[in-house]
């Protein structure tokens, strides 16, 4: 039985959320299953600044989703800007909102809420000089500089719809992002800067731009000085468009409570990365709730989250969440081992810190460097310690907890997905007790079930399952952007009825929650979420390769490696591993690289074609005297072939 840590006495003492103990936890897990509808109105009307206030809840439910999808708040009225911005503005105009720090230890700046709000305006304004209008999209591709969240706030100030896209992300990748949202404008910046290294964000956007003529403008940030190319009457720089102006008006646009806040694109089990649509009111009540009640936000809270704003966990709890709860919320451009593996603990100690969220990758990368480099600081400002991105194992939990936490802090493990675009799995931080590699309980309001592969039948008590969510909540994707049928399919017509998230888990004794990982095509190196059949896709379009089979295996630091089994087209059986690995580069983008390669001879093949993935994570994870029924196949002398490979190679 895994071990319960009870939470620190520092951390259940002094907070003002509601839930602060287990019982409290199910009086309100209860009071939403007594009435979800009444539960969540109260929470948006409370969460948010309204125009015309909500009178509905839910309307619509996960069978008739094929029809239309669901809606939150349907006949409300709102300006998210509003909720994050100009209340705040009212009622504490002097408080920090945005802490930026930069690559350079120390460089950065902050911005009040006044500030940041002026700001937002001058940006709303330059857009709708440039044209942008409400429902056109407007691409961000930027690094972590606060001008990103101001660009986000902007477009949502006129209604315009953001789509940002991760600023590693490869031309090739950007222009399937701009042409399949139809964006009428990029936001970038000259350059982005991590770990000392600049990031060449315009020279990628041009090339993008060169094979597509949808963007009218592109307005560019100056973060470093360098010349970049220009193109006149094309591109504008931030600093002579963002101004001061009297020409139009920069008040908020209001729109319907469904109305599309951005586009977040994400990898799936096809090649074809899909473009999620979150809605305004629902999202923001939904992360404003989860940020505040699993972290026990408290006024004086100086919350980090050292996430990008290029991810959902940017977007949810660097920017939305934590700006509608009036929060002081850091943005940080660099890395966790620039300048070295201190460079966190710098933070923590010169910005007091008292609420940390990184992800299990960073955390094993750092536990890598023992101790001293965390004890050269003094972090006892930090109270909640959270984690999200991937699945994290015990050892790095229980270093987090012990040479970070000090034991005196709460670990919050937070499942969600950029579909569930909030946290619906975790710990609240002044309540439950937790357990070293689980997330425990679900938040109220969200109800996990596990589904029996085998027989599609829910598993009640302790149980192993695919991971399913029975009844909506107010931050759920509501579409895939132009593509409603691929959003029935993807998430509801494995189990009607159900949300399935494509994530394996179990249930212990006490209810708690263990997210296994994912079971279908969906790779997750490094917190970064990433499709086998794009690394395929990529793959086989360079020249070397006939085919292309790609899965996940076990990595010490990033959780899961990339391994390729590749058929070559020349039989010298040489893989040409750089210039593969920049193929996948050009194809994807800088994150995106393949561990290990195996060159085979064929791939494991049923006798209608399908490749059995199956086999080749096995030979991946090195378990190849469990290989299960390999009768099916077509051809098994391969799989000896494949096997011997995989030996020679390790
Ligand atoms: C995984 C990131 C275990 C999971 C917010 C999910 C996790 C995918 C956790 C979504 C966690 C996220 N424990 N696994 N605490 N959090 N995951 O869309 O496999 O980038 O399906 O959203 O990350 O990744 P995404």
């Amino acid at each position: 039985m895994a071990k319960l840590y009870s939470v620190p006495q520092r951390v259940r003492d002094g907070g003002q959320q509601p839930i602060r103990s287990m019982s409290d936890y199910t009086d309100v897990s209860n009071q939403w299953v007594e009435h979800p509808n009444d539960f969540w109105l109260a929470e948006t009307k409370k969460s948010l600044s309204w125009e015309d206030e909500p009178s509905v809840g839910l309307e619509g439910d996960y069978h008739t989703v094929c029809h239309e999808p669901f809606s939150w708040f349907a006949d409300g009225r709102l300006n998210v800007t509003e909720s994050c911005l100009d209340r705040h503005v009212r009622s504490q105009p002097d408080k920090t909102a945005i802490i930026w720090e930069g690559d350079e230890p120390g460089d950065g700046r902050t911005l009040t809420y006044r500030e940041l709000h002026a700001e937002v305006c001058r940006a709303a304004a330059a857009l709708r000089r440039l044209g942008v209008c409400s429902g056109d999209r407007v691409i961000i591709y930027m690094g972590m500089v606060p001008e990103a969240a101001v660009a986000m706030l902007a477009c949502a100030r006129i209604g315009a719809v953001h789509s940002v896209v991760f600023g590693g992300f490869s031309s090739e990748a950007l222009r399937d992002r701009i042409d399949d949202c139809g964006a009428k404008l990029v936001i970038t910046q000259d350059q982005g800067l991590r770990g000392g290294r600049p990031i060449p964000l315009k020279a990628t956007v041009d090339d993008a731009l060169a094979k597509t003529d949808l963007v009218q403008s592109v307005l560019v940030y100056r973060r470093t000085g360098i010349e970049v190319g220009w193109v006149d009457n094309r591109d504008v720089w931030w600093h002579e468009a963002v101004v001061d102006g009297t020409d139009m008006v920069s008040g908020p646009e209001y729109v319907h409570s469904e109305h599309p806040l951005f586009i977040l694109y994400t990898s799936g089990s096809t090649g074809r990365p899909k473009g999620l649509v979150h809605t305004c009111a629902g999202y923001l009540t939904y992360t404003a709730y989860t940020h505040r009640t699993v972290f026990d936000l408290r006024p004086d809270d100086v919350y980090a989250c050292v996430a990008d704003v290029g991810w959902i966990t940017g977007h949810s709890y660097i920017v939305y969440g934590p700006l509608a709860n009036g929060a002081t919320s850091l943005m940080f451009e660099s890395t966790p081992l620039y300048p070295d593996a201190g460079r966190y603990w710098d933070l923590v100690e010169r910005h007091k810190v008292s609420i940390f969220y990184t992800a299990p990758t960073a955390i094993r990368a750092l536990a890598a460097h023992g101790e001293e480099p965390v004890d050269k600081y003094d972090i006892s400002s930090l109270r909640v310690l959270g984690t999200v991105g991937e699945p994290i194992n015990p050892d790095a939990w229980e270093w987090y907890y012990s040479v970070v936490g000090k034991n005196r802090c709460n670990i919050v493990d937070t499942w969600w997905q950029t579909e569930t675009g909030g946290i619906c799995i975790a710990p609240v931080a002044s309540a439950t007790p937790t357990k070293a590699g689980s997330a425990t309980l679900p938040l109220p309001g969200i109800r996990p079930v596990l589904i029996d592969p085998a027989t599609q039948k829910t598993r009640a008590g302790p149980a192993q399952g695919h991971l399913c969510l029975e009844h909506s909540w107010p931050g759920q994707a509501r579409t895939v952007w132009g593509d409603h049928a691929r959003f029935v399919q993807t998430y509801f017509s494995t189990y009607p009825g159900l949300y399935f998230t494509g994530d394996g888990c179990r249930r212990d004794d006490d209810g708690y929650y263990w997210i296994t990982g994912r079971i279908d095509d969906v790779l997750n190196v490094s917190g970064h979420r990433m499709g086998t059949a794009e690394f395929e896709a990529a793959l086989v379009s360079n020249d070397a390769v006939a085919e292309a089979a790609v899965v996940g295996y076990p990595h010490a630091i990033k959780g899961q490696g990339v391994y390729a089994f590749v058929v070559l087209n020349s039989n010298n059986g040489n893989v040409p591993i750089d210039q593969l690995n920049q193929t996948v580069r050009t194809a994807i983008g800088a994150h995106a690289r393949v561990d290990r390669f195996q060159s085979v001879p064929g791939l494991p093949k049923t006798r209608s074609g399908k490749v059995m993935r199956r086999i080749l994570r096995k030979v991946a994870e090195g378990q190849t005297d469990a290989l299960g029924d390999i009768s099916t196949l077509a051809d098994q002398s391969v799989v000896a072939a494949i096997i011997q490979g995989a030996a020679t190679q390790r």
